[in-house]
């Protein structure tokens, strides 16, 4: 390596860096200490950054203290590296620093050196300088603990129902749910987790369960797997459910789990592909290699070595997921009646239009924004060009939309995965789980919509572990589309709780039902939380 001025720190316009578009590491979390640790002992390592475009590989969290700070200038390394490289120095950098051991004496001998200096804001949090100073520390220690908050009194009506729902669901009476919102077990093995491989899902007797408790004319939604949902979808039938629709959640950023098959025939065939180049288009981005090569993030583009590779290039087996879908079912009316009767008798039986439009501007419609009606009107009369019209006769029906506050609501709704404070919000006294702890406890390896993919063995604690948490806003959309009002919300599959957390922030009722005990406090945080919003926060 060249060893010349030209590799030197150089101090930069901060807003000259460009954060790398990939960067896998999460850390929003440690950007205040880390400000801390600038504020009190200066830029001790430089930021790394790629010469040939200021895209960053190191130092993120540094950049965006920095930023926290008000910084102008802050000192970076350039170094000439080609995308894979700079991908790969990302990778090694945040990788590499969590292989090393601490030698807990020498650890322990420092600190007690340094024991009357301000130990804060180094990266040990105070539950960690206990553990190594032991009683030195332990006077501090109860400072240490969040106590939980004080329960808040609340109109929201909420049990947790603890055990298998297939028991548990026996003690709700009949015709008592006025609607049920759930996220079964895709029945996939997900993370390794048993539970979403017992085959639950697929079991009649479960949604008989939930059609006995559902009152006339109540509707469910239940998610599933695009792989799986059609044994779910046939269950939910043979229970006697109407199959009225399928609901998607568009999220747009799952990544293609693509098996590369021109690749594959040169591995089996034992020959090796030439680097042609890096790609920034997105066709080969798709297959192979890195699963997480995103379209233009520079990916190896290698030519294929055989004419059997040749004839198979472009060839895949995966497409990009970007939606789950739901089964949008209803019971049947009683006997007898009409929707209206129902409606008027049990309160269920219609689902809530104008409660659920699209407002104008709203990201879960990723359709066009604008309609034209032309073809219904010969482009004279009723000309809105923002509202849906399928036919003459519903026209006036859709040109209300603007009145009414948004689009007629579609059977796809687009939001994002939940974020972490979405998901963590209320648990801040909760002791959390490790990357290591994760991973030990899966025996297996974190996967991408694992709330600790990518935490370290050294990663912070993640309070929220459940690995499939659904975003708090299509659960909302969900729960205000099929409940009456002042109804109660059934879950059979609460997980981590955000169905009700769901239901109560839209002012209804809950009921829900987990088998899983570890869940249980996330739950109960979580559930906390949403009752202090409703109460006192925003209702959106
Ligand atoms: C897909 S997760 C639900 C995640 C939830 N939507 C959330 O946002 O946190 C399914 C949950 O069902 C639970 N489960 C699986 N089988 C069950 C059963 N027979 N009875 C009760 N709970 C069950 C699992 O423990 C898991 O937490």
């Amino acid at each position: 390596m060249e060893n010349s001025e030209e590799n030197a720190a150089q101090y930069i316009d901060i807003d000259k860096l460009v954060p790398h578009p990939d960067n896998p590491r999460i850390n929003d979390h440690a950007v205040e200490e880390v400000a801390g640790s600038i504020k009190r002992f200066g830029f001790a390592a430089p930021i790394i950054a790629r010469r040939e475009d200021s895209v960053v590989l190191c130092g993120h969290t540094r950049l965006k203290a920095a930023k926290s700070l008000g910084l102008s200038k802050v000192p970076v390394r350039f170094m000439d590296l080609d995308p894979v490289d700079a991908k790969l120095l990302m990778l090694a950098d945040n990788k590499i620093g969590e292989r090393a051991d601490w030698n807990d004496d020498a650890l322990q001998a420092i600190f007690e050196e340094l024991q009357d200096e301000d130990l804060s804001g180094l990266g040990w949090d105070e539950e960690e300088l206990s553990g190594i100073l032991g009683d030195l520390y332990s006077e501090d220690e109860e400072e240490a603990i969040i106590e939980p908050p004080a329960p808040v009194q609340s109109d929201f009506n909420f049990t947790l129902l603890k055990g298998n729902c297939l028991e548990k669901l026996k003690e709700i009476p009949d015709n008592s749910i006025d609607s049920i919102v759930t996220d079964p077990p895709y029945e996939i093995g997900f993370m390794g987790k048993g539970w979403d491989d017992s085959g639950i899902a697929f079991n009649v007797e479960l949604w008989k369960e939930c059609y006995r408790v559902l009152k006339h004319g109540g509707h469910m939604v239940a998610f599933s797997a695009t792989r799986t949902v059609h044994p779910m979808g046939v269950a939910i039938a043979k229970a006697g459910f109407e199959i009225r629709d399928m609901i998607s959640w568009l999220y747009f950023s799952g990544f293609p789990k693509s098996h590369d098959v021109s690749k594959g025939i040169d591995r089996h065939l034992g020959s090796e592909r030439e680097v042609v180049g890096y790609g920034e288009s997105g066709k080969n981005a798709l297959f192979g290699g890195l699963q997480n090569t995103e379209i233009g993030s520079g990916h190896s583009i290698t030519k294929p070595a055989t004419p059997e590779a040749q004839k198979w290039e472009g060839w895949g087996t995966a497409l990009k997921p970007s939606y789950e879908p739901a089964i949008l079912a209803r019971k049947p009316l009683e006997k007898g009646l009409s929707v209206a009767e129902n409606v008027l008798k049990h309160g269920t039986g219609a689902i809530n239009i104008d409660a659920c439009r699209f407002a104008y501007g709203d990201p879960c419609w990723v359709g066009p924004q604008t309609e034209n009606l032309s073809r219904y009107n010969n482009g004279k009369e009723n000309y809105n060009p923002t509202s849906f019209s399928f036919a003459p006769d519903e026209r006036t029906l859709y040109n209300n939309s603007e009145e009414k506050g948004g689009r007629w609501p579609a059977n796809i709704y687009q939001c994002p995965k939940a974020s972490r404070s979405e998901r963590e919000a209320g648990l801040e006294h909760l002791q959390g789980k490790s990357g290591a702890e994760a991973v030990d406890r899966n025996e297996g390896s974190a996967g991408l919509d694992n709330p600790r993919a990518g935490a370290g063995r050294t990663a912070d604690q993640v309070k929220n572990f459940h690995p499939t948490v659904k975003p708090i806003g299509v659960m909302r959309w969900l729960c205000r589309l099929i409940t009456p009002p002042n109804g109660t919300v059934l879950d059979p599959f609460l997980g981590s709780g955000t169905t009700a957390v769901s239901a109560c922030l839209e002012g209804f009722d809950a009921i829900g039902c987990e088998m899983t005990e570890e869940y249980y406090p996330i739950i109960e945080g979580r559930i906390e939380w949403a009752k202090r919003e409703r109460e006192h926060g925003p209702k959106e």
